[in-house]
């Protein structure tokens, strides 16, 4: 049998084809090295540059009236500026039946998965949180924010989130996240009934002590503008 021999030369010739081709193949995890942008990008203006026959005699155009520059956030307040926020803001919704039947779809549909229906913090996905060692959120219905938040104070927290809750201001349109924040004063008012609302409730053939009926909230809003009006 033949004996197999690769002539040094030989083996010098295949490892520079080998780097020679692996330069050609491009790495998507790396910047390649532009030796000459200009061939790649060849604007057919320069934005430096004076060009006497256009108007303004730049290619840098205005941009037209109410143009937004890119990951421009309207909202002035940061995220840790919800008190600034509660005494700037005011709620421009009145409160009423409409405003808080919006309210409570909303406040359905995004908070109770975290909050629960009636803001006690037990939503499905606290329960699982709560075994994973997460943290649950508070009572909505605390004195905290029914004496002491201001309606701008709840916007901004769920515009700019708070610790492991996320901001809904991409996700919720801004009169949805007002009707929201009447909700939630709702549920405040229904987690702290007075003798008035009890009473109330009962000729209703409401049960105040029904926990987790997924109805209560929306019955205890009701009963919560009835006695405002
Ligand atoms: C993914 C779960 C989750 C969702 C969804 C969620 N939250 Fe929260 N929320 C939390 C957690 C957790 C906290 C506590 C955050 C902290 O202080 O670290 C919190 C805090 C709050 C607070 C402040 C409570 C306090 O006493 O400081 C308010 C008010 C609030 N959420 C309202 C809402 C509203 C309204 C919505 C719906 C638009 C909503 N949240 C959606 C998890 C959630």
């Amino acid at each position: 049998m033949r004996k197999f021999s690769v002539s040094r030369t030989t083996l010098l010739a295949i490892a520079c084809a080998a780097v020679f081709a692996s330069g050609c193949k491009p790495n998507p995890e790396r910047r390649e090295l532009e030796f000459m942008p200009d061939m790649y990008r060849n604007p057919a203006l320069k934005a430096q540059q004076q060009y006497d026959f256009l108007t303004g005699g730049s290619a840098m155009l205005t941009p037209p009236e109410g143009t937004i520059p890119r990951g421009f956030s309207p909202y002035p307040f940061s995220i840790t500026e919800g008190a600034k926020a509660g005494e700037a803001l005011r709620n421009p919704l009145p409160m009423n039946r409409e405003t808080l039947a919006i309210g409570r779809k909303y406040y359905n549909i995004h908070c109770a998965l975290c909050h629960g229906v009636v803001g006690s913090g037990d939503g499905s996905v606290t329960l699982v949180h709560r075994e994973a060692g997460m943290p649950i959120p508070p009572e909505i219905y605390s004195d905290k924010i029914r004496n002491e938040w201001k309606d701008g104070e709840l916007y901004h927290t769920i515009s700019m989130g708070q610790g492991q809750m996320p901001g809904y201001a991409s996700r919720i349109d801004p009169m949805h996240r007002w009707a929201i924040v009447h909700y939630v004063r709702a549920l405040g008012e229904a987690a702290n009934p007075t003798e008035r609302d009890l009473e109330l409730m009962e000729r209703r053939g409401l049960d105040p002590r029904v926990e987790d009926d997924p109805y209560r909230s929306g019955a205890d809003a009701q009963l919560f503008l009835e006695r405002r009006n």
